[in-house]
Order: C-alpha cells, then sequence, then structure tokens
C-alpha cells in the first residue's frame, strides 16, 4: 500500500495506513535501540535541509543506519551546485537518480510538493515553510499511543499555530481519530482559517481560547510549541508575542494524573527545566520515537519486503 508513494501532507493518509505505520514501527522499535536489522541493506537515504534541523535530520538518518542503509547529505545550500543558481527541480532530478528515497526539508511552503513532481523516488516532507512536517505527526501519534491514548483524547495544541508547521499537521490527523482540540495561541498567532474551516468540515470539535490556564486541568495531551521566530516578516511583531506562553510546575497543580506534556522540540522558553522532572514531561521519549517511526516509513517506501 506504501511502496514509491511520496509523503508530502498527513490530508493524504487515512486512519488505517497511519495505523499501520505505527504498528510497524512498534514491531521496528528494538531495533530502533540497537538491535540488528538489514532490512535496507544496499539502499540509500538522500538529506536535503535547507534549514536548520537536528532531529528530523539525525533521527533520519539513524533510521536508515539502523535498518543496514546508507545516507547521502547534500550539505548546505551554499556548498552545493544550488549556489550556482540551480534549480530546485533540476537538483531533485539528479539526487533522485543517486537515491532511493529523498528527505527534503525547505523554508517555501509547497517545495516539497514540487520536489514529488520531479522526482523519480519517493518525497519525504521534513518540514515545507510554515505548512507541513507529516513525519513528526506520525512520531507524534506514535508517542500519544504509547504514552497515552488516541482513543476519546482531549489534547490543547499550543503556541505558535500560524506559523507552526507541526500543529498543522497534527490537527488533521487528530481529526481522523476524533479527538478534542483545544486550540490555544495569542490572537495574532491562530491557527489559519483554512485548517479551521477542513477540521469543521470533518465534524471535528474544536475550541479556541488564548489562556492557557482555561485548559490545563481538562486535557489529556498539551502539545506546546516554539513561537517560529524565524517565520515573522516584522522582527518587532514576534518581541510582541514571545514568551507568550510558559509552563511551570505551579501551572500543573491541577492537571490530570495522566496529563502528557508533548513539544516537537526545540524548546525555547516554553517549559521550564524544572517540568522534566515530572511524569507528565514526555518530550525527550518523542524526539526518540522518531527512529521507530522514520524506520517504519522507510521500510514501507523503499523496502523490497525481503529482510
Ligand atoms: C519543528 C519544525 O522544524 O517544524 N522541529 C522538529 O522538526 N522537531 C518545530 C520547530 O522548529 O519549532
Amino acid at each position: 500500500m506504501f511502496a514509491k508513494r511520496h509523503v508530502i501532507s498527513m490530508r493524504e493518509f487515512s486512519r488505517d495506513e497511519i495505523d499501520s505505520v505505527l504498528d510497524l514501527a512498534e514491531s521496528l522499535e528494538p531495533s530502533a535501540r540497537g538491535g540488528r536489522c538489514e532490512a535496507l541493506r544496499g539502499k540509500i537515504l538522500a538529506l536535503l535541509f535547507f534549514e536548520p534541523s537536528t532531529r528530523t535530520r539525525l533521527s533520519f538518518e539513524t533510521a536508515m543506519m539502523r535498518l543496514g542503509g546508507k545516507t547521502l547529505n547534500l550539505g548546505p545550500a551554499e556548498g552545493s551546485a544550488m549556489a550556482k543558481g540551480e534549480s530546485l527541480a533540476d537538483t531533485i532530478r539528479v539526487i533522485g537518480a543517486y537515491a532511493d528515497a529523498l528527505v527534503i526539508r525547505h523554508p517555501k511552503e509547497g517545495s516539497a510538493r514540487l520536489a514529488s513532481q520531479f522526482s523519480p523516488v519517493p518525497v519525504l516532507n521534513a518540514g515545507d515553510g510554515a505548512g507541513h512536517h507529516p513525519t513528526q505527526t506520525l512520531l507524534d501519534l506514535y508517542t500519544i499511543r504509547k504514552e497515552s491514548s488516541l482513543d476519546d483524547l482531549k489534547i490543547a495544541l499550543v503556541g505558535d499555530l500560524k506559523y507552526g508547521r507541526t500543529v498543522h499537521s497534527l490537527a488533521y490527523a487528530l481529526a481522523l481519530y476524533g479527538a478534542e482540540i483545544t486550540l490555544v495561541s495569542p490572537p495574532t498567532l491562530e491557527m489559519p482559517d483554512r485548517i479551521k474551516a477542513d477540521l469543521a468540515g470533518n465534524g471535528t470539535i474544536v475550541r479556541e481560547t488564548h489562556a492557557l490556564d482555561d485548559v490545563l486541568d481538562e486535557v489529556d495531551v498539551l502539545y506546546i510549541t516554539r513561537i517560529q521566530k524565524e517565520r515573522f516578516p516584522d522582527p518587532y511583531e514576534y518581541q510582541k508575542v514571545a514568551r507568550s506562553y510558559r509552563i511551570g510546575t505551579e501551572n500543573l497543580e491541577g492537571a490530570r494524573d495522566r496529563l502528557i506534556i508533548m513539544h516537537p522540540l526545540p524548546r525555547v522558553d516554553e517549559i521550564k527545566p524544572e517540568v522534566d522532572e515530572t511524569r507528565h514531561a514526555v518530550y525527550f521519549r518523542q524526539s526518540f520515537y522518531g527512529v521507530p517511526v522514520r524506520m517504519a516509513l522507510l521500510k514501507m517506501l523503499v523496502g523490497d519486503g525481503l529482510e
């Protein structure tokens, strides 16, 4: 069901498809922790990152290596022929002939979709501007399934819902699971209307508020995000909303026992370090889950079924 397809947006996934990725990830977790697996021996994954990345780039690399495959890294655009004026389309055509799949992160929305139109091999969108980040969503869902539950889920998405691509992708996927979603953002960083309309069209229950304290005691999952400083056209506008939400232990007094706090990371100052020691903090385990989930995706996209 997956071989040779592109992974550009969560809108193209059904719930059954997501569940099959999460199930495979579960079975690959021992290999993600260092067990032997040679499923992708001889295969090559190309990494094209035109924006900073720690977790996404390195967990894709780890995933490929844990499956016995290898990676090619384009490195910064300044060191490639793009600095001579080569188009993204030509770059993709060329690298697509060297590798079995491509992972791309790019500051422009729509760039991963464009890449998929020129690539002979599967393209995985690792973040296109303020657009989408589907592989992050798959690991977020895996985290919720392991650390909480995807059934009857009450979740708050908090922070920069305008420019945050992780929450855009996650909102679409949560709708498939019938989650009750509360959107918490500063007034100027609300979830785009087009996404809210899509969610409402699916019958998803969506509430909106600007006050984090309104929801802290009512949710199973608090998914907090960084204000995306680099996307603001005007630095002064960023200053106005920087530090809008900061979670400390004092905010968690009335929280449900089973509340989990997630963050795609990097955090700036949204979560105080004192929260790391509480039972609610799962964000570092969440970043590890990127390895088994990306292993599952790669195995489904480029594996030939032979072990
Ligand atoms: C996120 C991203 O790049 O969108 N990071 C990640 O992939 N874990 C979130 C962010 O940068 O704030």
